[in-house]
């Protein structure tokens, strides 16, 4: 039996909300069809959204979207998606499956959006095709509240109020599709474009995000820091909020994007692979981490991951660009697994968006037509919602088992714990093993015996268990039953392959 001891007199960071953030792209069916069906559309919706997904975003809690992109944000010229939408522009995706943009989502769209979910702004500046000029104005469009060029345009186009951006992203992926950069011309132009992301009367000021690295590419993130980093008072927090880095789990393979592995099929020994690989993110997390202390010891810039997940083979017969793939427990597992490691890292990681919110790589909904399912991935972000600005608390697995072949090996449960302003504790944990159950003994430090279940929930079946249009309820969430009090906790059986959350309060 693993023990898992919860120090709750030793509190630590904060967990940010936005560690649960999401990613929407101009790719596939995210934007269009997923979220946005325009106000003509026979799907049920407020000013163009969908109801259905609204809802059942809204129950799951999305702290911050990010958009346009990914890739499309370094294409994308935000004049195209204002005004009339019979004017705007129709043309091609040039990244993502060669299909029609008529950016009838833009600006004001995406805003309407957010409002929608009660969420936070994250928008994504294109650095590799546009210039400064149109970033800057960007930037007064939506968020300056006087007389000015952008700002008349944006009242003339019906919104007369300036809009929160909360965070926005210089460039994405600049060592990549955003201009295949090398670090130093990137920093250099980081330190350029930054410089006119005004913050207009009094606004909430603008969060700065600095494209970081892509996996393990530590010398990009050194020669960044070491180009953008700038400590004296004046330019603290004037030169960057955040730093991003991306990872995604591919299945099958290290790096041949031309044969990722199935969603659905695959063997024992390549889920645990998956679930190793997906493991590699708290060595990441290290690692960059430990070259951002070097510059900024007192944590002030956030790690913000801001696209992760697995990423398969698309769904057979689907179009090749529009990345849009099937989610299984597998998915569930790598999700839990994830969140728990971005809580234990929340002095440094600040944000992390998965891949993407909807219909693209590992989401959270699919939809058909007017169908829509939630994914295991849906339950499993459902269930952490609670850590959103909760204070993580000190905790450690003794006895803790392991998983996986000797080439994929990994720890068998994965877990984190915080407490919210409620005093009430949620422990999170994932059982790795697809053979075996887990008992696990829950110690607190401290009135262990006066704590009592409030709330228990989890999500478990077979490794490629997942929900269709026909059958949308073969995962879902149920109630945890399995668990004992004992005098210092409680005691719980995970079952195999398996995402568990307990809430416990006094
Ligand atoms: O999420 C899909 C793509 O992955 C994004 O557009 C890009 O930033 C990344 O390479």
């Amino acid at each position: 039996m693993a023990k898992l001891v919860i120090n709750n007199e030793n509190k630590k960071s904060t967990i940010a909300p936005e560690i649960y953030g999401h990613f929407s792209e101009h790719l596939g069916r995210c934007i269009y069809e997923g979220l946005y069906v325009g106000e003509n559309s026979d799907i049920p919706n407020v000013n163009g959204m969908r109801k259905d997904v609204v809802e059942a975003l809204r129950e799951m809690k999305v702290p911050v979207l990010r958009w346009p992109g990914g890739c499309f944000a370094d294409e994308y010229h935000w004049m195209d998606g204002i005004g009339p939408k019979e004017k705007r522009k129709k043309m091609i995706n040039t990244h993502w499956g060669g299909v029609v943009e008529d950016n009838s989502f833009g600006t004001h769209e995406f805003f309407e959006l957010c409002r929608q979910l009660g969420c936070k702004t994250y928008v994504n500046a294109n650095v590799g095709s546009g210039t400064v000029r149109e970033m800057s104005e960007w930037v007064e469009y939506m968020t300056f509240n006087g007389v000015s060029p952008m700002a008349d345009l944006r009242k003339e186009n019906g919104h007369e109020e300036p809009w929160v951006v909360d965070y926005l992203g210089v460039g994405n992926e600049n060592w990549g599709c955003g201009g295949n950069m090398r670090p130093q011309f990137y920093a250099d132009e980081y330190r350029r474009y930054q410089t006119y992301v005004r913050n207009y009367n009094g606004n909430k000021p603008i969060a700065k995000i600095c494209c970081g690295a892509n996996v393990d590419d530590y010398h990009w993130t050194k020669e960044v820091l070491d180009t953008c980093f700038d400590h004296t008072p004046e330019h603290f927090h004037g030169f960057m909020d955040g730093l991003s880095l991306h990872y995604y789990t591919l299945p099958e393979t290290e790096d041949d994007w031309n044969f990722k592995g199935s969603a659905t099929d695959f063997t024992e020994e390549v889920f645990y692979q998956t679930l190793k690989r997906s493991y590699f993110m708290e060595e990441l997390i290290n690692k960059h981490g430990a070259i951002m202390d070097t510059y900024d010891p007192d944590k002030k810039i956030g790690m913000m991951i801001d696209e992760w997940g697995i990423w398969t083979d698309v769904e057979p017969g689907t179009n090749p660009g529009f990345l849009y793939q099937q989610n299984t427990m597998r998915d569930a597992l790598v999700a839990g697994m994830n969140l728990n490691i971005f809580n234990k890292h929340s002095d440094r990681v600040k944000m992390a968006c998965i891949a993407q919110m909807i219909n693209v790589l590992q989401s959270v909904m699919l939809t058909d037509g007017e169908k829509m399912i939630k994914t295991p991935t849906y339950y499993v972000f459902k269930m952490y919602r609670h850590h959103q600005g909760a204070t993580l608390l000190d905790s450690s697995l003794v006895g803790n088992g392991t998983v996986g072949s000797e080439k994929n090996e990994l720890p068998k449960v994965f877990e984190s714990v915080s407490e919210d302003a409620d005093g009430v504790i949620t422990i999170t944990l994932t059982n790795n093993s697809l053979e075996s159950a887990e008992d696990v003994e829950i110690q607190l430090t401290k009135d262990g015996a006066s704590y009592k279940v409030c709330e228990a929930v989890f999500v478990s079946g077979k490794m490629n268990a997942y929900n269709t249009f026909e059958n949308p309820e073969v995962v879902k969430e149920e109630e945890f039953k399995d668990f004992n009090r004992t005098p210092n906790g409680i005691t719980v059986k995970l079952p195999a392959c398996s995402v568990v959350s307990i809430r416990i309060k006094k």
